[in-house]
């Protein structure tokens, strides 16, 4: 396995010579490393079938699968399929998913700390998908703005971006809207927290996922101030040149594992659909998404 910095970018590393088989439990701590400090690992000439794909993640912790079946890999519901091509006339997984800024999960409970994107189908103009290092851009914010947010929360729900399933056909929103709410209640996180691997502070919050801010005690803060974030984070830059961007390439057999307490993202997106598939795998490492969660 050889390690070495992503050329010309300031985040992400290229994995060669990469196998899950053959790694050591030493190979895996060096490449969760990477992830954790370079917050993209990129594992070259993968050729792996859905049960390896999974075996590989598990190497790096314990899985977590989507709470929403219509998402999963019809043999490994371990994997969430994002898919806009039919398999023999049949819709698998679902299309057109993450077209905004958002972390994964960052709506539930507890969101886990890894993500692993191994692209199948891929296409052939606007490959690619989107970054921001929320730590960096925690780093770059002014400092007045950093005193503004120290010690407030943000609440984080899927209500903006929920997906309407098969089943829901002819059901009344209201009743859709009321399920969301029941199954997935909004939650409060601390608008900054420590990273737990690498110390820093990272700002986690989202365009997609974040719905309000409010102070230490549960007021509401003018959601004027989450805009400002969002727009000083670079997530309102819809020409994608905004500073804190990284735009991440990948090619067939690129397997692409990241950091998902310090990085939001977003695909790509297309006037022209092409053709499009990824299967992706999440996974717990070691500790929560940060201190706070779980602690008495
Ligand atoms: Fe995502």
């Amino acid at each position: 396995m050889r390690i070495q910095d992503q050329p010309g970018d300031a985040i992400g590393v290229i994995v060669e010579g990469f196998d899950h088989t053959g790694a050591s439990d030493a190979d895996m701590d060096v490449l969760k490393n990477a992830v954790h400090t370079k917050k993209i690992a990129v594992l070259k000439g993968q050729d792996l079938s859905p049960q390896e794909f999974l075996a590989l993640g598990r190497r790096l912790g314990r899985p977590e699968t989507y709470y929403e079946p219509m998402y999963h890999h019809p043999e490994v519901t371990e994997i969430f399929v994002s898919s806009n091509v039919p398999e023999n006339g049949q819709q698998i997984g679902v299309p057109r998913t993450g077209k905004f800024w958002h972390a994964d999960y960052q709506f539930m409970p507890d969101p886990f700390g890894i993500t692993l994107i191994y692209p199948q189908v891929i296409p052939a103009k606007s490959r690619g998908t989107y970054f921001i290092d929320m730590g960096r851009a925690y780093e770059g914010l002014p400092e007045a703005l950093k005193k503004e947010i120290d010690g407030t929360y943000c609440r984080h729900s899927v209500r903006k971006y929920f997906k309407i399933r098969p089943h829901d056909v002819y059901r009344p929103i209201s009743e859709i809207i009321e399920e969301v709410e029941r199954k997935t209640p909004a939650v409060r996180q601390p608008t900054t927290f420590t990273h737990p691997m690498t110390g820093e502070t990272v700002l986690y919050l989202s365009e997609g996922f974040t719905v309000g801010i409010e102070d230490r005690d549960g007021e509401p803060l003018d959601e004027e101030l989450l805009k400002r974030l969002f727009e000083a984070t670079g997530q309102l830059d819809e020409t994608f040149t905004h500073d804190n961007i990284h735009l991440q390439g990948f090619e067939q057999g690129d397997l692409l594992v990241w950091d998902n307490r310090s990085l939001i993202h977003r695909a790509r997106h297309t006037t022209t659909p092409e053709p499009t598939v990824s299967f992706r795998v999440t996974v717990h490492d070691e500790r929560r998404l940060h201190d706070g969660i779980g602690a008495a």
